[in-house]
C-alpha cells in the first residue's frame, strides 16, 4: 500500500536541514493521551508534554525555513472531552502563549489562529488577541493554531461568505477560508498511528502530501519533522496532471 505505509520517521539515513521545498507543513498532533498511559501518568502531563514537544518544533519549523506550520491544537470535538481535561488543556494554551510570546516577537513568528476561538474561555481570547496585535508585524514564519477548528465547519462559513459575495467557485470560496493568505499546504502530517484527517484542513488538503507515522505526539522532535519532509521530497506530485 505504497503512500499509506506508516513511516517509522526513524530509518531514513539522509535528513534535509532545509524544507525540500515545503513551504506549509500541518500536523494533527494525535497520541499525549497514550504516551501518558504507557507512562502510568494522568492524561494532562501527556498533554503537558505535548506542550513541550510544540515548543521545540515551533523552533524547528522556523530554523528551517517553514513558511507555515499549524497544529490541530483543539477540535470543534473536542468539547465533547471531560471538563477537567478540557480546562487542563485550556490552562496549558494560556502558559503556552504567556511564556513564549516574547519569543514569537524576538524571531519574527507570526502567529495566526484558524477556528472559531472566540468560544473559549474570555482570559485566554483576551491573551489570543493580544499575542496576534503583537505578532501582527513580524514577517517571518506563520505559526497557525486551530483552535475549536473543526473543517467542514470553516467550510460551510466561507461558502455563506462567498454566496454573500456574488458567485461560489473554488476561488471564492477558498478567498473566505480561515487560512486565506497563507502558503498552500504541501505535507500534513498525523501522529500516533491513526490514518484519518479528523475533519482537519479538509479543503486545503486537496493536494497536499500525507505522512502518518506511529510516534505519539510527545515524542515527535525536529528529527521526525526532518524525515517526513525527506519523504515529501521523494513524492512526485503531479496535481492531478501526468
Ligand atoms: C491528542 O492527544 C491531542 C490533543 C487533543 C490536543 C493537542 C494539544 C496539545 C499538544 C497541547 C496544547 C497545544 C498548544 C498549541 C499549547 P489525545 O489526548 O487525543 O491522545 P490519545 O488519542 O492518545 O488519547
Amino acid at each position: 500500500m505504497q503512500g499509506f505505509d506508516k513511516l517509522s520517521l526513524s530509518g531514513v539515513g539522509v535528513m534535509p536541514d532545509k524544507t525540500s521545498g515545503a513551504r506549509h507543513v500541518a500536523i494533527i498532533m494525535d497520541g499525549n493521551g497514550r504516551w501518558a498511559k504507557k507512562r502510568h501518568l494522568p492524561r494532562a502531563v501527556g498533554h503537558q508534554r505535548g506542550v513541550e514537544a510544540v515548543r521545540t518544533l515551533v523552533r524547528a519549523a522556523r530554523e528551517l525555513g517553514l513558511d507555515a506550520l499549524t497544529l490541530y491544537a483543539f477540535s470543534t470535538e473536542n468539547w465533547r472531552r471531560p471538563e477537567d481535561e478540557i480546562a487542563a488543556l485550556m490552562g496549558l494554551l494560556r502558559r503556552y502563549i504567556v511564556a513564549d510570546i516574547d519569543e514569537f516577537v524576538a524571531n519574527n513568528i507570526r502567529l495566526k489562529v484558524i477556528g472559531d476561538y472566540r468560544a473559549l474561555p474570555g482570559d485566554v481570547v483576551t491573551l489570543i488577541d493580544d499575542a496576534l496585535a503583537k505578532t501582527a508585524g513580524n514577517t517571518g514564519t506563520w505559526l497557525v493554531i486551530a483552535l475549536n477548528y473543526g473543517s467542514q465547519n470553516e467550510i460551510a462559513r466561507a461558502a455563506s461568505a462567498a454566496a454573500a459575495k456574488g458567485a461560489i467557485t473554488p476561488a471564492s470560496i477558498e478567498a473566505e477560508l480561515d487560512t486565506a493568505g497563507l502558503p498552500p499546504l504541501d505535507l500534513l502530517i498525523r501522529t500516533s498511528g491513526e490514518v484519518r484527517l479528523s475533519n482537519f484542513l479538509l479543503w486545503q488538503a486537496a493536494y497536499a502530501e500525507l505522512v502518518f507515522t506511529d510516534v505519539l505526539w510527545p515524542d515527535f522532535a525536529p528529527q521526525h519533522l526532518r524525515a517526513a519532509l525527506a519523504e515529501f521530497a521523494g513524492r512526485e506530485r503531479r496535481y492531478g496532471g501526468r
